[in-house]
């Protein structure tokens, strides 16, 4: 890792102090080329033009996903987002009255909702899993309720109001053995750890681009293992991700395509490719050793604070931090740090209602931090919320 140059190619370092990383990234240089170039391509030659000449770029993104995750290409769909990756694959499901999906208390909104509509519809229970005392969600627990039942494990690997990673290769291990389906939300772990999914032992994984893979806005996956791609029908179809055979006839794609629809944000997900491979070059693992270190500087430095608390779970923790302050909440807070060039975001508890009322949390400041932020960007975070606490 060298800061300097990855910052000299991070055009926003310039500007703000951005640790919001979780939130959106900044995306480095060649990740806005790659947009920008393609947009002047579309105003230049036509929209559907541009796509065709694009096309090799576009299956260079499949191909970087998959390099990524370990996978092959025709199991993987681009999208538009980490929800909706997420909900293309859940809402596949054939959940019936009597069947189990076990989730875990780091649930995000968006998933655990689905859960409960689910549910209503169908007969179906959601049973939380207890967690272990870092956090986690407990897989002595999981194993002891498996059962013929079970339709369908949900795990959010990394949630979205602090730093905590779920162990998902034990849970992985579990849905496996129990032959059942295990749908990782990793949104918040892709570009940010390494995701072998054959290790991780998932059915299925949704991602997001613009959080820690720094890629655009508006671009996400789903990962859908071989085996499994058939056994999901997707709650909408198109005609991309279906051709009409007859007039009362038509056939869903065979493979992951399935998941996705036609009209698209080209743009992005050429863009994301290279945002993949940008992280891959950095490498999975360095970037996460260096998220770590640079989480656990900050930590350390807020734990100074006065009248400050740190909220992170975990035995292993990531590059995201929450934190609150008796002397302000934390929509005060995220303004003061915003007025002096400091980015960060605020997660209330509706965002992870299960954790956050178990835990009795108040809306938390979540300052995450990437690969490129610096020792020194740290030390002037503490420094930029000791004068908001002050003012
Ligand atoms: C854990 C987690 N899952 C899913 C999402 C949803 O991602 P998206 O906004 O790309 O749909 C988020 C967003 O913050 C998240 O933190």
């Amino acid at each position: 890792m060298h800061p300097d140059r990855l910052r000299a190619e991070t055009p926003g370092t310039d500007h703000v102090l951005h640790f919001n990383n979780a939130g959106a990234a900044l995306p480095p240089q060649p990740v806005l080329d790659a947009q920008i170039t393609y947009l002047e391509r579309e105003a230049t030659i036509g929209g559907y033009e541009a796509a065709a000449e694009a096309e090799g770029q576009l299956h260079r993104t499949y191909e970087s996903i998959a390099r990524m995750l370990g996978c092959d290409t025709d199991e993987v769909a681009l999208v538009e987002n980490a929800t909706r990756a997420w909900d293309m694959a859940f809402y596949g499901l054939p959940f019936d009255s009597g069947d189990r999906i076990l989730t875990s208390a780091s649930a995000y909104a968006s998933n655990h909702i689905a859960c409960l509509q689910v549910a209503e519809r169908t007969g179906a229970t959601v049973d939380v899993l207890p967690h272990d005392e870092h956090g986690r969600v407990d897989t002595g627990a999981l194993r002891s309720r498996m059962d013929d039942d079970v339709a369908l494990i949900a795990l959010t690997h990394v949630p979205t109001n602090g730093g905590l990673v779920n162990p998902a290769q034990e849970v992985g291990a579990v849905a496996d053995d129990a032959d059942v389906p295990f749908l990782l939300d990793a949104c918040q772990s892709a570009g940010q750890m390494p995701l072998p999914v054959d290790e991780l032992g998932c059915t299925m994984l949704s991602a997001t681009g613009r959080k820690y893979l720094r890629g655009p806005r508006g671009t996400g996956f789903l990962y859908v293992q071989d085996d499994w791609i058939e056994r999901i029908e997707p709650p909408l179809l198109d005609l991309h991700a279906a051709t009409w055979t007859a007039p009362d006839a038509y056939e869903i794609h065979p493979d992951a395509r399935r998941f996705e629809n036609w009209e698209s944000h080209v743009a992005g997900q050429v863009a994301l490719g290279v945002a993949v491979d940008y992280a891959l070059d950095q490498g999975l693992d360095a970037i996460f050793d260096r998220n770590r270190h640079l989480a656990r500087t900050l930590r350390t430095g807020l734990a100074d604070v006065a009248g400050v608390t740190v909220h992170d779970q975990g035995d292993v923790r990531c590059g995201i931090t929450t934190f609150s302050a008796e002397q302000k909440d934390a929509s005060t807070i995220q303004a003061g740090l915003r007025e002096r060039d400091v980015n960060t975001a605020v997660s209330p508890p509706s965002s992870t209602r299960l954790d956050a009322e178990a835990r009795a949390l108040p809306e938390l400041v979540r300052a995450s931090v990437h690969y490129y932020n610096t020792e020194a960007e740290v030390d002037r975070f503490v420094g930029a919320l000791r004068s908001v606490l002050r003012a």
